[in-house]
């Protein structure tokens, strides 16, 4: 492996810089003259390593992350503001706006993807593809809750109309793995349900919201939707400080998450809807078809260079076959092909972290020293932009590789006897958000499963974990999560249950025919939307 130069082909290359300039607050695309920060790629254009000068974003300030602030909770105003009293059937209309201009952006920000985060062309794609199918599948599930409560319900002599309402103000903050996905997966469910947001995009993934910023502006009520670029700290820290956030809804880091949940000081108002850290584990049990095994562990681990929060980041295989496993999935390793994104087949890629090979290299010396070995022969070659990924075995809990989240190329294996060990593991761990179990005989899984689901939220029959398909529930327990996503469940957890209820007598009931007659108001209607 060498980072000899990859011919780029014509219609990936940069030809020029992108300058974003604008931010959007208060419906208006703003020109900001100020402070800006420059983007590279860490995928050398040239024969001689340097990473790609790909372009500038603005680097805003505090003022300006206020000025967000401001302008969505003037969208909200109090309740008032147009977007949260707005008919359900014309927020769908802004959102269908928005998407089909999105549509037309596809080239472009794949392009971006590939250059900012290293994800492969066919990654690239489906990260964008599954990002315009989750909005027009939330879409229809907003208009299914929307007709489920268009109707009256009555107990103990008292009318119920039942909906689900806003929260409020929202900040959303996405991770770099999933720049366009994740982030989405957060504001569009926000903003469907009446919210007013403010975004920032992660540190990696940036420059890839510039081809869509017109849409944002033109689709959506002025303020409803604001767009910051800079940093986390002096962004998003003064934002919460004033408590006027409602939902604070992060897909990254926890220490992020403690940090921004802290500031906030009446935190008992704020909503949180938190995607973390996991160490998701796979357990090998002794009659586990090993071909099948070992492809759902090849795609588990390394699946964009295991850049991954459902990334399986340890094996446990049992004793019995642990040499065997070893010996295939080490050299199933070594025939993945490392690329740029663009390259035909292109497994693995470069890494959008320059510091990142620096610590996988860390990870792998502890493990040595501490009497792991590396399996493969490729693992941990370096260039400037890559480690080839370690398989490391055996390894123990001692070590910082067992014990921290990779986040990136390295495989730490481990074996055991008895199920009792990585169970107890698992329960000991800090995370709990899934697991892949590989076997056969229903009496040995069937007890596993039963513990299983109650340590994780998701277990894997016989394939790797996945947050996929996006109406299944994605969550978890323990440091990995607050609340659940899904195209179903994010609606539900960017609002609230809030309701009319009005005693059945002549007066009232008369009060409500009229409502629905003349249909003046927007929450009190049975009408269908179709
Ligand atoms: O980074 C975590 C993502 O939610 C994982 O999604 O399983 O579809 O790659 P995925």
């Amino acid at each position: 492996m060498n980072n000899q130069f990859y011919q780029i082909p014509n219609q990936y290359k940069m030809t020029s810089l992108i300058h974003q300039k604008t931010y959007l607050v208060n419906g208006e695309l703003k020109t900001w003259n100020g402070d800006t920060a420059d983007v590279y790629s860490t995928i050398s254009s040239t024969e001689d390593y340097q990473k790609t000068h790909l372009g500038k974003v603005p680097n805003l300030g505090e003022n300006e992350a206020i000025e967000a602030l401001e302008s969505a909770c003037l969208a909200y105003d109090k309740g008032q503001g147009l977007w949260p009293t707005l008919k359900v059937v014309d927020r769908i209309a802004c959102m269908e706006k928005f998407v089909e201009q999105m549509k037309t952006k596809r080239d472009e920000v794949v392009k971006l993807l590939m250059w900012e985060i290293g994800k492969n062309l066919p990654d690239s794609q489906k990260e964008f593809d599954r990002t315009v199918d989750y909005i027009y599948d939330t879409i229809e599930e907003y208009k299914k809750i929307d007709r489920d409560a268009a109707k009256f319900e009555k107990h103990s002599g008292i009318y119920a109309h039942i909906r689900r309402g806003p929260l409020g103000v929202v900040l959303c903050l996405g991770p770099y793995n999933y720049p366009l996905n994740e982030t989405f997966a957060l504001l569009i469910p926000a903003l469907l349900m009446g919210n007013t947001t403010i975004f920032k995009p992660a540190k990696f993934g940036v420059l890839l919201f510039e081809p869509l910023m017109e849409a944002f502006q033109n689709s959506f009520p002025k303020g409803v939707v604001n767009i910051m670029f800079g940093r986390g700290r002096v962004l998003a820290t003064p934002i919460m400080q004033t408590g006027r956030i409602d939902a604070l809804a992060l897909i990254g880091n926890s220490k992020s998450a403690k940090v921004l949940q802290k500031v906030h000081p009446r935190s008992n108002r704020l909503r949180l809807i938190l995607g973390l850290e996991a160490k998701n584990p796979a357990i090998v049990l002794p009659d586990a078809d090993l071909d099948l095994t070992i492809s759902e562990c090849i795609s588990g681990t390394l699946s964009f260079n295991g850049q991954r929060c459902t990334a399986l980041k340890v094996l446990y295989v049992h004793e019995d076959i642990v040499e065997e496993f070893n010996k295939r999935f080490s050299a199933k390793v070594d025939e993945l092909k490392f690329g740029n994104p663009w390259d035909e087949g292109a497994k693995l890629t470069p890494l959008p972290e320059p510091d990142k090979p620096e610590y996988i290299q860390e990870l792998i010396d502890d493990a040595k020293e501490k009497g792991a070995n590396i399996l493969n022969p490729k693992g941990g070659k370096t260039i400037e932009n890559f480690i080839f990924p370690a398989v490391l075995f055996p390894v123990s809990k001692d070590m910082r590789v067992y014990v921290e989240e990779q986040f990136g190329p390295v495989i730490p294996v481990v074996s055991f006897k008895d199920i009792s060990q990585p169970l107890d593991d698992i329960a000991d761990s800090n995370y709990g958000q899934q697991v892949s179990l590989f076997g056969k005989n229903v009496k040995a899984l069937a007890p596993l499963i039963d513990t299983l689901v109650n340590l994780v939220c998701r277990v894997n029959l016989n394939s790797s974990c996945q947050r996929g398909p996006d109406v299944y529930p994605f969550t978890g327990r323990k440091d990995s999560a607050v609340s659940t996503l899904s195209v179903h469940d994010a609606l539900r957890s960017f609002s609230i249950r809030t309701f009319v209820a009005s005693k059945d007598n002549e007066y009232n009931n008369a009060i409500l025919n009229e409502l629905l007659d003349k249909k003046v108001s927007n929450f009190i209607s049975t009408d269908y939307i179709l």
